[in-house]
């Protein structure tokens, strides 16, 4: 069994070193957390991730995993070592890649010129041409360094690693790749594409990535602006233009505009990286502005259905996490939204089960409901914020007698139109008019 070692078990490090071991390899885990690796040893997880717990409790007692709060000697036995450290926007709008260079320091002790150092991180394109040249300077170590981004979403992340589009390995020495190629074999013999290129290339196909994604996204939202007052079909027009395989179908559904650790991060990174050198990067440019401009839009929109004025109204906005299947609430569209409505002094009962455990990290006094039900009492409008499945579920028919105002705004598009309709429901959903 080949040994490897992943130091930053967030998000990324997490479910990449779970399901790594499950390939396998026995991995060694490193996060300065103490609390978080006394949990992970308990298999005790500090996200939620479908599947996740299951694959860390198997690969624990498989004894294929472990977690460790200090750089333990046993790491000397990886050849390769994984970086996942995060990387938080700073003001500046790049990435703070202290973390990373923090773990460069300590992991000298631990390698050799034959280690394979792979970022994992998101890091702007040069970083790993640094990290070798810091390695050389400071230690006089002639490392491989491996730019391996990573595309895994939250709510999927055992999905997307276990299926991936494709394996993206930059590098500057052809042994490091073939180490990579035997690390990821498991993917390659499924026909997995593994594309190799430098380090720099590896590293800017993952802002490319998001931004790209961002940018159909936005593109789809201001359609639906567009079908609003045409009197077009969104969800008809995202069929329609998706089925073009030039196009593809994914990343077209409209919503509330596109929130997370993520996209805005990475969005606002590329710009900074275009800026850098001296570049303009336009159509992101718009994406961050549109995007930006997409709670105002629905507030208008949501003012407008309530007659104009949402002083003193009542909400019940449904979903509080950025999307479904997760419970981060980074950049998530609903708190905007109920920020937004608040400030128009409106009143805000929230519900979501899975987000409401953390919500007063970001907003303070939040009234949240123990049910959907409980949070519609009273209320003159829904507002769905969030695709969680169980907004889907609900039964509209009872839930009715309960509203102030049979009144609906779809902001996902989940509801089935006619059927709410027929319950006696005024529903709003985006992109298209009833
Ligand atoms: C995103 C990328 O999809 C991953 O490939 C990447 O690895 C990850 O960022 C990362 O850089 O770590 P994630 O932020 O977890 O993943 O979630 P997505 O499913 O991409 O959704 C991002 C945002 O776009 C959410 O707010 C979501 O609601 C919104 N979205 C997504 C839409 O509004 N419409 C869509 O059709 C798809």
């Amino acid at each position: 069994m080949v040994n490897i070692t992943f130091i930053g078990i967030g998000y990324v490090g997490l479910v990449h070193s779970v399901m790594m071991s499950q390939l396998g390899y026995k991995v060694f885990c490193i996060d300065k957390d103490k609390n978080k690796i006394c949990n992970l040893n308990k298999g005790i997880l500090p996200i939620y991730e479908p599947k996740l717990k299951e694959y860390t409790i198997l690969a624990l007692k498989a004894g294929k995993i472990e977690f460790f709060d200090y750089y333990p000697n046993i790491i000397k036995t990886s050849r390769v070592i994984f970086i996942a450290v995060d990387t938080p926007q700073l003001k500046s709008g790049e990435p703070d890649l202290s973390k990373v260079f923090n773990v460069i320091n300590k992991l000298q002790l631990f390698i050799n010129e034959q280690s394979v150092i792979v970022i994992k991180s998101t890091v702007p394109p040069g970083t790993a041409k640094k990290i070798m040249e810091d390695f050389l300077k400071n230690y006089n170590l002639n490392v491989n360094v491996v730019s391996n981004p990573e595309f895994i979403r939250e709510g999927s992340a055992v999905q997307d690693f276990l299926n991936p589009h494709r394996i993206i390995v930059g590098s500057h020495k052809v042994e490091a790749d073939l180490t990579l190629r035997k690390l990821y074999k498991t993917f390659i013999d499924k026909g997995i594409p593994f594309i190799s290129t430098n380090n720099s290339t590896a590293e800017l196909i993952k802002y490319a990535s998001n931004a790209f994604l961002a940018t159909k996204i936005t593109f789809i939202n201001e359609m639906a602006n567009l079908c609003e007052s045409i009197g077009c079909n969104i969800d008809q027009l995202s069929l329609g233009l998706g089925l073009d395989s030039r196009i593809g179908n994914e990343f077209l559904k409209v919503g509330p505009g596109f929130g997370g650790s993520c996209f805005p991060k990475d969005t606002l990174g590329l710009l900074k990286i275009a800026r850098n050198h001296s570049q303009k990067c336009y159509i992101v440019d718009a994406t961050i502005k549109s995007n930006n401009q997409r709670i105002k839009y629905l507030i208008d929109k949501i003012s407008l259905i309530l007659g104009g004025n949402l002083k003193g109204k009542r909400f019940a906005v449904l979903g509080l996490t950025y999307k479904a299947d997760t419970d981060d609430l980074r950049n998530s569209p609903a708190i905007k939204l109920i920020k937004a409505l608040k400030y128009k002094n409106s009143q805000v009962i929230a519900y979501d089960l899975i987000g409401m455990k953390y919500i007063s990290k970001y907003i303070k006094s939040l009234k949240c409901a123990s049910s959907a039900e409980e949070a519609c009492k009273n209320a003159d409008a829904i507002i769905i914020a969030t695709e969680w499945l169980e907004f889907k579920g609900l039964n509209f028919k009872t839930l009715i007698k309960i509203l102030k105002s049979p009144t609906i705004i779809d902001l996902r598009n989940i509801l089935d139109a006619k059927q709410v309709v027929s319950l006696g429901y005024n529903y709003y959903p985006i992109g298209y008019k009833l």
